[in-house]
């Protein structure tokens, strides 16, 4: 299978113009975090495994990649995943796969469960800082493996894994997700003590059920009891990968910006509870129904205090589109990063379109301008690179941001689900 990434120049950039009021459907795709997570979950039975709902991106793309590496037999079509998992498996992640995408991490777990050993690069920082994995090894050395690190990569070898109280001193999606995919192999009975209690953990959680896993929730705690032997969940028309609340940020984002009324077809209320707060406190209108929901703003957004944390608080991958939004809304907003300290890189961007951003440490004040001016900016990550596209739809004149490989990774036709609401976007 081959990646289909975007080179430098390659149809690299997406050009924007102003906007007027947005209008229409947008129909809201599956969760790329949780996707990634599920597909390394197959790694753990041998058998047919089947994934609906999944979104066509590029970093799904570099996980059947990395699956392939392994010796996994992956067919992709119409936003389904075959996945075929031998008996045997190359239990090796390779650094080439791994350093284009972080998320490669999350083999360790299953590949430590169902075989006690697996040897996967490190990965190095990114563009929001250091990304350590110093809590995936300390909670899976709990469970009794252990780790050597040479040439770059790291070695873990288990061979008996048995269950005990892993206690997580921060709640990390990464950690929780690794632990939680060698525990339901492990002998026993595991409680994860503060995991991270993200709507995509939920959803692995309940995948993991259905191969055959012992998952529960128990009020804040994870609580599995290890099994003997895991199987393909029933596939029928595959299992649905949860929809992805962070593209549905993007959109709302959109609206907030360009003013309008747009339906967000299949996007979860509950998965956004303290986003929708923040949104209706800023003056955007949301009403939730079973299909999804809709977002009106008449007026100019009026500024807040954004604060990102953990599930249920604000994410972190919501900060940018929040950002964006400040830069028009009337008054100052104090936006405050306690995820990633890191994560305020696209801001000179914004700086170039005439935002008025100061940044001290990991706050950033920000006060709203009447206009955004069009300029050339760079996309250096996923999301800030969509909160740039989204802030040019609400500039005068023409942006152009390049980087666009990046807003790839993560989003599927950006530039054509945006168009489909009226906005004036392309991409060369
Ligand atoms: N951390 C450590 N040590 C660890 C693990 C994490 O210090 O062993 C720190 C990180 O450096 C960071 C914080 O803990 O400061 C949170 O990290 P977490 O492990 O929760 O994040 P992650 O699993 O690496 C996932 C998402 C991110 C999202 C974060 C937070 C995936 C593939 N990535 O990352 O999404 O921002 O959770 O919700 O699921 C994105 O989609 O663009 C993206 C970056």
């Amino acid at each position: 299978m081959s990646v289909d990434v975007a080179t430098s120049g390659e149809r690299d950039t997406f050009v924007t113009q102003r906007s007027r009021a947005l209008e229409g459907e947008v129909s809201i795709g599956g969760a790329k975090n949780s996707v990634l997570k599920l597909m390394a979950a197959c790694l753990l039975a041998e058998g047919q495994h089947v994934l609906a709902n999944v979104p066509d991106i590029s970093d799904v793309s570099l996980m059947c990649e990395l699956l392939e590496a392994m010796g996994v037999t992956v067919t992709r079509a119409d936003h389904r995943l075959v996945i075929d998992v031998p008996a045997e498996l190359n239990t090796e992640a390779p650094y080439h796969l791994v350093e284009r995408m972080r998320a490669s991490i999350v083999v360790l777990g299953p590949l430590l469960g169902r075989f006690g050993t697996a040897r996967v690069a490190l990965p190095g920082g990114d563009d929001f800082g250091p990304r350590p994995i110093d809590m995936h090894l300390r909670a899976l050395e709990s469970l009794g493996a252990t780790f050597s690190t040479a040439h770059g990569d790291i070695s873990g070898t288990a061979e008996l894994l048995k269950g005990t109280e892993v206690v997580l001193e921060y709640p990390s999606v990464g950690a929780t997700e690794n632990v939680l995919m060698a525990a339901v192999r492990a002998k026993g009975r595991t409680r994860i003590v503060n995991p991270a209690r993200e709507p995509e953990i939920s959803d692995l959680v309940e995948f993991l059920n259905q191969m055959g896993a012992r998952v529960g929730w128990s009020g804040d705690r994870l609580a599995v009891d290890g099994v003997e032997r895991l199987a393909p969940a029933p596939s029928g028309n595959g299992y649905r990968v949860i929809p992805d609340r962070i593209e549905a940020a993007t959109f709302l984002a959109a609206v907030g910006m360009c003013g309008g009324s747009v339906f967000l077809r299949h996007a979860v209320a509950e998965h956004m509870t303290m986003l929708i707060r923040k949104l209706s406190e800023m003056g955007m209108h949301i009403v939730i129904d079973e299909a999804g929901l809709r977002a009106t703003v008449n007026q100019r957004l009026a500024s807040a205090d954004i604060s990102t944390l953990p599930f249920p608080g604000l994410a972190t991958d919501y900060k940018p589109f929040l950002v964006s939004m400040l830069t028009t809304a009337a008054g100052v907003g104090i936006v405050t990063e306690n995820i990633f300290t890191g994560r305020f890189r696209y801001i000179d961007e914004l700086r170039r379109m005439g935002a008025d951003i100061r940044t001290e440490g990991h706050h950033a004040v920000v006060r709203g301008v009447e206009r955004l001016s069009g300029a050339p900016v760079r996309a250096h990550d996923i999301r800030a690179g969509a909160a740039l596209v989204v802030a040019g739809l609400a500039a005068t004149g023409e942006t152009e941001v390049t980087g666009a490989a990046h807003i790839d990774r993560g989003y599927e036709d950006l530039a054509g689900k945006l168009a489909g609401i009226g906005a004036p976007i392309s991409r060369r």
